[in-house]
């Protein structure tokens, strides 16, 4: 299984104090050495965490092939094309959410998608589709002619943290947290064989398999037992581990259970 790692949060951290420090382009070496295989930065439209010069630098000097997480807006789309990153991969952006919330709208949004694949198509970037794990996305995904989805697995990571306990209901509106015990093991079982099955079916569609979002060395391990899926995007549980064990140590543990 393929592991990337997603630093962003090396530069949330930065921006905090809107200082030098900690630099996402120390990590570069790191992740390598540490058998990473892939470096994914998202260049937020707010700026939020990696700025411009980050993403440019990092796409310059990474020894790892960079995926670009970026919005299906043509400014940004424009900055790839003139970066070429190794792939681009579209997700959905709202400026008022923590983190990613939903997969993109692949269906409403099909024809400035098309156009968007296109034009990184034709700057021999490889495109990513960050989608919720449904057939008729998977479907439309297909058509659109890209060479890789990625499933967001956050929904599969929000129900296993409520069931063993380590979701902040004060940041979190979701009315899951009222459920029972079984009732929320039976939603993880399903949206697991959900994230199977579409999996299953975008691999034989000839679609490259990836997943991310709120994945940790907990819940990890069940999406690894999924064979359709190749690659993994990783950022907030390495980083925050890699406060205590350092980041090479943090990646080389996710990647030794991404490998068992
Ligand atoms: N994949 C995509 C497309 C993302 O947007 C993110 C979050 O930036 C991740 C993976 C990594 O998520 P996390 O930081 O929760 O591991």
């Amino acid at each position: 299984m393929l592991l990337g790692v997603n630093i962003d949060h090396i530069a949330v951290l930065r921006e905090a104090r809107r200082i030098g420090d900690p630099d996402p382009l120390d990590a570069l070496g790191i992740c390598k050495r540490a058998g990473a295989d892939q470096i994914t930065i998202h260049l937020r439209e707010d700026r939020r965490h990696i700025q411009d010069s980050d993403a440019q630098n990092i796409i310059a000097l990474s020894p790892l092939p960079v995926n670009l997480e970026c919005a299906t807006e043509s400014s940004m789309i424009d900055i790839a094309c003139r970066l070429r990153p190794h792939r681009v991969t579209l997700v959905p952006e709202k400026r008022q959410e923590v983190t990613t919330e939903g997969g993109l709208d692949v269906i409403g949004g099909y024809d400035k998608i098309q156009k968007t694949i296109a034009k990184l198509h034709d700057n021999d970037i490889e495109v990513s589709l960050f989608i919720d794990p449904k057939e008729s996305i998977v479907v439309a995904s297909r058509e659109l002619g890209v060479e890789w989805i990625e499933f967001h697995t956050g929904r599969y990571a929000n129900l296993y943290a409520m069931l063993y306990g380590n979701l902040s209901k004060t940041n979190h509106t979701l009315v899951e947290f009222e459920l029972p015990r079984h009732t929320l093991k039976e939603m993880i079982k399903t949206e697991l064989h959900t994230i199977e099955q579409q999996s299953a079916q975008a691999k034989t569609m000839g679609l490259q398999v990836a997943a991310g979002h709120g994945l940790n060395m907990q819940n990890v391990k069940a999406i690894c037992a999924i064979g359709a899926i190749e690659e993994l995007n990783i950022g907030q549980s390495i980083i925050a581990r890699s406060i205590f064990t350092g980041l090479e140590q943090a990646i080389r543990e996710m990647k030794a259970i991404l490998d068992k």
